[in-house]
């Protein structure tokens, strides 16, 4: 099989598997983490690229925020797809190492990682700051029926979730090109809570 048809069984298979996924964590967070990641590993110049682009594409299903009861399969399934379209048994490994161990996302990581793993986890963890990141944390912040912003800090809201996570990504980038990228949009992510203070307490008479 060429490698265009592999990829665009891989693809299908994704949309197919997305379904209930919020808007931040959809077939298009999956794209534009296939396209950072593929960027990031030809900047790097380290790692295969097939196995960056299939890893990309299947990083994201099984995950435990979305996944149903029962649901637990998604790594036999992940395995018998790419046996049907004859890879490697060392990439289909390398996939399901990196679908597995991806999200550790407070800065616990495997000792030993792949570069595939590097580029694909930075990718990822990019598409979460930015303006892209400001947009899907609101999104998944109303999926979840959070507030916006507690300033008393007692709900959970999406401005907590900056502190907790969002602000803390540029420092857990595993490779030079993530960091550079996460750098730019970190400072977007600053620049967006400093604005959006600034209207939060405009004319403010709720002491009243
Ligand atoms: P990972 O994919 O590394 O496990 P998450 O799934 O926690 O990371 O985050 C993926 C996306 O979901 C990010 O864009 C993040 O901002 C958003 N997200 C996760 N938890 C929250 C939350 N409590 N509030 C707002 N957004 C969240
Ligand atoms: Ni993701």
């Amino acid at each position: 099989m060429i490698k265009n048809e592999i990829i665009a069984t891989i693809g299908e298979f994704v949309r197919a598997n997305i379904g209930s996924h919020d808007g931040g964590h959809d077939w298009w967070h999956v794209n534009r983490v296939r396209n950072l990641a593929l960027y990031i590993c030809s900047i790097e110049g380290k790692g295969d690229l097939l196995t960056v682009e299939i890893s990309a594409l299947l990083h994201d299903i099984g995950d435990k925020k979305f996944r149903k009861q029962g649901e637990d399969d998604h790594l036999v399934r992940i395995s018998h797809l790419l046996e049907s379209l004859h890879l490697e048994r060392q990439l289909i490994e390398e996939v399901i190492f990196i679908n597995s161990n991806i999200s550790f996302s407070k800065g616990e990581r495997p000792a030993v990682v792949s570069h595939e793993f590097m580029a694909v986890q930075d990718a990822d963890r990019i598409d979460a700051i930015g303006a892209i990141g400001v947009a899907r944390a609101f999104n998944y912040g109303g999926y979840k029926n959070n507030t916006l912003y507690d300033p008393e800090g007692i709900q959970p809201s999406t401005v907590a979730h900056f502190y907790d996570k969002l602000l803390k990504l540029k420092d857990l980038m595993n490779t030079d090109a993530g960091r550079k990228l996460a750098e730019e949009r970190h400072n977007y992510l600053e620049s967006f809570l400093r604005e959006f203070y600034y209207e939060w307490k405009f004319g403010d008479r709720s002491e009243l």
